[in-house]
């Protein structure tokens, strides 16, 4: 509840800005600048409009596809004219002091900077929106692990995560990314959370497609923080009953002729504050063979260092969805660690965190920042 009234008194603040930034100057009737700053009121208050309209959780109501979209388009264009606009009025704010001394002259250009910047803002939250519910396209990466052995060299690993199937993210695109994904034939699938935004009785067949992704070795996963959101006792049942086996501070041994390989699974921090348990690597590879690569599903980066200390060979996180677009980067990195996209070394651990392959409703835009499907392909190190 306190959350919902500072956002919603961030999201005011952010529409009279906006207003008086973009939209006054403009030089359209005032009936056409009403009408933009309701638009702009709509976008701030879509999640509490639409659990008034739709019920279901605040971040996952129960409307139609269309409704959702809608309200994410004006969301997302909220945030983008934020940003576009705080560059324009530092542009603007240069020019006066240029003015003031006597460099520029003439008048700041108030209405076509405004009309500018409202038309690029409509430009890249229409582009960044159709990124962020488009399927994916593949990202394969050549992985060299040391220890591996013989018998793993070749074998291919694909990897699922924040799919957050939602009101948004419906049937549909969850069946095309396990199609996409059966496509490559993995030899495992690794899913290390976010699967869902809602609860199971109203989102169960729009995750169900889950239940035809093929790896011979297994299609292993563990929680996010939004399985806890959701009812985690619910879907962990149900992803257990489609193949998907959790591993939540424990791993399995794969084998492949004489060669093996270690696949272990923490849950997410969140379990705690819900009653589940918290992460513990010492626990999940308690007895795990010597000498053999580990990869560990986590599904935030930020404990990596804790993880390669405690003997991972690969860890492989998501949740940070890549920052979403550029700005909003930098602020999620620092809440994860510095971690955000791509390979990191830790320690002589490899980190890879994947922007995600899909994307979460509340704030579904991706700038500079595409969804993957990943696909490593493992090799021994030389
Ligand atoms: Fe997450």
């Amino acid at each position: 509840m306190a959350f919902s009234f500072v956002a919603s008194l961030v999201s005011v603040a952010i529409v009279f800005y906006e207003t008086a930034s973009i939209i006054f100057p403009l030089k359209i009737s005032v009936y056409w600048k009403i009408a933009c700053t309701v638009l702009l009121l709509l976008g701030a208050f879509k999640n509490i409009l639409f659990q008034i309209i739709g019920g279901g959780m605040f971040f996952a109501p129960n409307l139609p596809h269309g409704v959702i979209l809608a309200g994410a388009l004006l969301y997302n264009l909220l945030i983008v004219a934020l940003l576009l606009s705080v560059v324009k009025d530092a542009v603007w704010l240069f020019w006066k002091a240029c003015h003031l001394l006597g460099v520029c002259r003439g008048d700041f250009p108030a209405g076509k900077a405004s009309g500018a910047v409202l038309a690029l803002a409509v430009i890249l939250t229409l582009y960044g929106t159709w990124e962020a519910i488009r399927v994916p396209d593949v990202a394969i990466h050549d992985l060299s692990l040391p220890g591996l052995s013989e018998e793993f060299e070749g074998k291919k690993m694909a990897l699922l995560v924040d799919l957050h199937a939602s009101s948004l993210n419906r049937r549909p695109l969850i069946q095309a990314i396990v199609e996409k994904t059966n496509a490559l034939s993995p030899d495992i699938v690794l899913l290390p959370g976010d699967f869902v935004d809602g609860l199971a009785r109203d989102r169960k067949d729009d995750l169900e497609p889950l239940s035809r992704l093929r790896a011979p070795l297994g299609i292993w996963g563990t929680s996010g923080n939004h399985e806890y959101y959701s009812g985690y006792a619910d879907w962990t049942k149900l992803l257990s009953e489609w193949g998907v086996a959790l591993l939540e501070n424990r791993h399995v041994v794969l084998s492949s002729g004489s060669g093996k390989l270690v696949i272990a699974g923490l849950p997410d921090q969140q379990g705690a504050r819900f009653g589940f348990a918290a992460p513990d690597v010492k626990e999940a590879l308690r007895g795990a063979p010597a000498d053999v690569p580990v990869i560990l599903m986590a599904h935030r980066p930020e404990d990596a260092a804790e993880n390669a200390e405690a003997g991972v060979t690969l860890q492989l996180s998501g949740h940070t969805h890549g920052g979403m677009m550029p700005v909003l980067d930098k602020i999620v990195a620092r809440f994860n660690g510095g971690y955000l996209r791509g390979w990191y070394d830790v320690g002589t651990m490899k980190l890879y965190v994947s922007p995600g392959t899909s994307l979460w409703n509340g704030f579904p835009l991706r700038l500079l920042n595409p969804a993957e499907i990943t696909l490593m392909i493992l090799h021994r190190a030389r």
